[in-house]
């Protein structure tokens, strides 16, 4: 592809504080589909991500959503870090401080070596009971989704509600913690780099505007161009996997 401006890996080399901002776009390389294209599939599948991957979607059909979440956590289970996960890995050898903020729900970046992972929509691997909010560990299950994709969910020891994935869904709040930290992070870095998200999700879409207010520089890495972006902002149009190889190391 196009080569990379050396001011670019210039910026990356003299950060002191960069925070990689990522979407799903970051782990299409390692098969997972983003929820754009996994939206588009749904014309065709039963299933669709943004109308049932809601509360109200679970409460009405819980073993549809259940068991569409199990397939999804067995994909990520079965995906393996991609060169644009390793490259933001390698960035810490580099760079100061490095903060991961993800939109994603996948564990690739801790798989990877990230170690300061944030995760605004929570995490497919913890799941917690709908009622009581309880931890459950799913390790001694092994049920599949039936021939439908419909799984009944596992039922919570201490109050007998039905479990749930430990992801947000649209309509609900972040975990403030997490929204509080990723904030504090994109006013304080002088290097924001957002990969593979298409900046349409909000309140996690916001966070390329503090960083600008505060004055940091944005890159954008993606094959398509994402609406956020002000004149000074950089734009890698391009797949992850081979532009961060070469921003990154
Ligand atoms: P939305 O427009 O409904 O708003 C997202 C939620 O964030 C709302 O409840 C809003 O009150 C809350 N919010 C707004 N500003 C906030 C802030 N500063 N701090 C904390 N919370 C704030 O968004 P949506 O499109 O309905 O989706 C809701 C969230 O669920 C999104 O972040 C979306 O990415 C996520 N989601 C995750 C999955 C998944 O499978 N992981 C699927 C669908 C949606
Ligand atoms: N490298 C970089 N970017 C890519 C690649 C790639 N190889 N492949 C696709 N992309 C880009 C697409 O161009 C798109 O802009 O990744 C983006 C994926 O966008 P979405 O599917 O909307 O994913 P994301 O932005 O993470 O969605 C935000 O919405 O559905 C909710 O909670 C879910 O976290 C998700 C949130
Ligand atoms: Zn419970």
């Amino acid at each position: 592809g196009e080569t990379l401006p050396d001011q670019l890996h210039d910026a990356v080399g003299n950060a002191s504080y960069v925070v990689v901002f990522t979407g799903a776009g970051v782990s299409a390389e390692s098969g997972i589909a983003t929820f754009r294209d996994a939206e588009k599939a749904a014309l065709w599948s039963r299933f669709d991500p943004m109308q049932l991957a809601t509360a109200e979607g679970f409460l009405a059909d819980p073993a549809m959503v259940w068991g569409w979440y199990t397939a999804r956590r067995r994909q990520v289970m079965q995906a393996l870090p991609n060169p644009a996960h390793e490259a933001i890995a390698s960035l810490a050898e580099r760079v100061p401080r490095v903060e991961v903020i993800t939109q994603n729900i996948d564990d690739l970046h801790e798989r990877a070596g990230s170690d300061r992972v944030t995760h605004l929509h929570g995490e497919i691997l913890k799941s917690r009971c709908f009622d009581c909010g309880a931890p459950q560990d799913l390790s001694a299950l092994s049920q599949e989704p039936d021939e439908q994709g419909r799984l009944e969910p596992p039922r919570c020891a201490a109050c007998g509600g039905a479990t749930r994935p430990g992801v947000v869904w649209f309509g609900e709040m972040l975990p403030e913690e997490a929204m509080n930290h990723a904030y504090n992070a994109a006013i304080q870095c002088d290097l924001m780099i957002s990969v593979g998200t298409s900046g349409v999700v909000y309140p996690a879409a916001e966070l390329p505007q503090p960083a600008h207010d505060n004055g940091a520089q944005v890159i954008h890495v993606n094959p398509e161009r994402p609406p956020l972006v002000c004149e000074r902002d950089w734009c890698l149009l391009g797949p992850a996997g081979s532009w961060l190889p070469r921003l990154l190391v």
